[in-house]
C-alpha cells in the first residue's frame, strides 16, 4: 500500500520529494454501544484496515488534498490561514477540522501541505472512516511539525474537531479506539474519566466477522443527536432523586428503583439501555478474561436486543443480519455495532462456520432486503504509525 500511495502522490502532485507515508486504522466496537456519551464503558478494537496517507509540507500556505477513494473529485484546494467548514469541501472538512483544532490548542501550523489519502475501510460501513482520517491527520501534523501530543491527545483533538468543526456530537469511542489501538487487544475504556486497560482478544478458534448492510445512512446523524438529548433529559430527571453525574454511574437495581423519576416512557427505555448496556460491558469484559467466550457472545446478543427494542437504532437491515446470524450454528454472538441506523454488524463466528455464515446470512439478507450485504473477516491491529 505504501508504494501505491507514493506512486499516486507523484502522479497527482508532480513528484514525491519530502513525502512521508502514514496509517491509521478503522475500528469495530465489540460491546458497549451508545454508552460513551453517557459516562459508561466501551470495548472497541482497532482493525488492520484503515486509512493510508502520503503527505508533505509546502513552502506556501496552500492546502491540496486528494483522495483515491473519491478520484472523481480531483484535487481539492484550501488555505491553512482560512480554515472553516465548507459544504463544497466534502471529505476535506475532516483533515481541515483537525488542523483547526490543533490551532485551538495553541499548535499553530506554520505552512501548507499536500495530502493524499487512500482508505481500505469499506465506504459508509460504520467502521469509523472519518475518525480514522482525523487521527491520521493528527499523526501527520505531529510528525512534520514536532507538536508534543500523545496518541490520546490525537483522539481528543479528533473528537473536538468532529464536534466543533463538523457538527457531529459524537462521543470519544471512535477516535480513542483508533488512536490507542493495540494489535490483538480490545480497549476497555471508562468514558467517565478516560481510564483504560487492554484486554487480549483470544477467540479460541473463532474470528470477528463484519457484515456491512450497505444501507445509506440517511437521517443517522440527526437521530444520533436526538438519542443524546433524550439521555441528557432522562439524566436531569433522575438527578432530582439521585446524586449522579451520568447514567453510567447507576446499577440495574438503582435504575429500577428510581426510573419513575423519568416522566416519559420513551426516555425510560433510552436510559434503561444506557444503564444496562454499561453493566453488560463490564460483565462481557470479565467473561472474556475468564475465557468464557460463550457468555461474551450471549451478552453481545442481549446488547442487540436492547439496541433494537429500547434504544431503537437498528432497523430492518441490521435486524435481518443479526437475526439470521443467530440461526447459524457456530455463531457465538452477533450484534449491530457503531451508531446504528445502517452501517454494520459484528459477529464472533467459529472458524469452521465462517463460509456457511457468509452464505446463509448473505442469501437471507438479499432476499429480504433486496440488495447484497458485504462480509469481512477482520483482524485486530495497532494504532497510527509512520510507515
Ligand atoms: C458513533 C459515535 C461514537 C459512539 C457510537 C455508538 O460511532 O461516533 O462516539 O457514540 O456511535 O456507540
Amino acid at each position: 500500500m505504501k508504494e501505491t500511495v507514493l506512486k499516486r502522490f507523484g502522479e497527482v502532485f508532480g513528484d514525491t520529494d519530502g513525502v512521508k507515508v502514514f496509517f491509521a486504522p478503522g475500528r469495530v466496537n465489540l460491546i458497549g454501544e451508545h454508552t460513551d456519551y453517557n459516562g459508561g464503558h466501551v470495548f472497541p478494537c482497532a482493525l488492520t484496515i484503515g486509512t493510508y496517507a502520503a503527505a508533505r509540507v509546502r513552502e506556501d500556505d496552500k492546502l491540496r488534498f486528494y483522495s483515491m477513494n473519491f478520484d472523481h473529485l480531483g484535487v481539492i484546494e484550501s488555505d491553512i490561514r482560512d480554515l472553516k467548514p465548507q459544504k463544497e469541501a466534502g471529505w476535506t472538512n475532516y483533515p481541515k477540522g483537525v488542523m483547526w483544532a490543533f490551532g485551538e490548542r495553541g499548535f499553530q501550523i506554520p505552512a501548507g501541505m499536500d495530502i493524499l489519502l487512500n482508505g481500505n475501510i469499506p465506504n459508509g460501513s460504520g467502521l469509523s472512516s472519518s475518525a480514522s482520517v482525523e487521527v491520521v491527520t493528527g499523526a501527520i501534523l505531529r510528525e512534520f511539525f514536532g507538536f508534543e501530543v500523545s496518541n490520546q491527545d490525537l483522539a481528543l483533538i479528533g473528537q473536538y474537531s468532529e464536534n466543533n468543526f463538523n457538527g457531529v456530537n459524537c462521543g470519544i469511542m471512535d477516535q480513542f479506539a483508533i488512536a490507542m489501538g493495540k494489535k490483538d487487544h480490545a480497549i476497555f475504556l471508562d468514558t467517565a474519566d478516560l481510564s483504560y486497560t487492554y484486554a487480549p482478544v483470544k477467540l479460541q478458534g473463532a474470528k470477528i466477522v463484519i457484515a456491512c448492510s450497505n444501507k445509506k445512512r440517511g437521517l443517522g446523524d440527526s437521530k444520533y443527536n436526538e438519542r443524546r438529548s433524550e439521555c441528557e433529559t432522562a439524566l436531569a430527571e433522575l438527578q432530582k432523586e439521585v446524586d449522579i453525574r451520568s447514567l453510567g454511574e447507576l446499577t440495574e437495581e438503582q435504575f429500577e428503583e428510581h426510573k419513575s423519576a423519568i416522566r416519559d416512557i420513551t426516555r425510560v427505555k433510552r436510559a434503561k439501555h444506557a444503564v444496562y448496556e454499561n453493566q453488560r460491558t463490564l460483565q462481557a469484559v470479565a467473561a472474556l478474561e475468564e475465557n468464557n467466550i460463550e457468555l461474551f457472545g450471549q451478552l453481545m446478543n442481549a446488547s442487540h436486543v436492547s439496541l433494537r427494542d429500547d434504544y431503537e437504532v437498528t432497523g430492518a437491515e441490521l435486524d435481518t443480519l443479526v437475526e439470521e446470524a443467530w440461526k447459524v450454528e457456530g455463531v457465538i454472538g452477533s450484534r449491530m455495532t457503531g451508531a446504528g441506523f445502517g452501517g454494520c454488524t459484528v459477529s464472533i463466528v467459529r472458524d469452521e462456520a465462517i463460509d456457511q455464515f457468509i452464505e446463509k446470512v448473505g442469501k437471507a439478507y438479499k432476499s429480504r432486503i433486496g440488495y447484497a450485504a458485504d462480509f469481512y473477516v477482520v483482524e485486530v491491529g495497532d494504532g497510527p504509525s509512520v510507515l
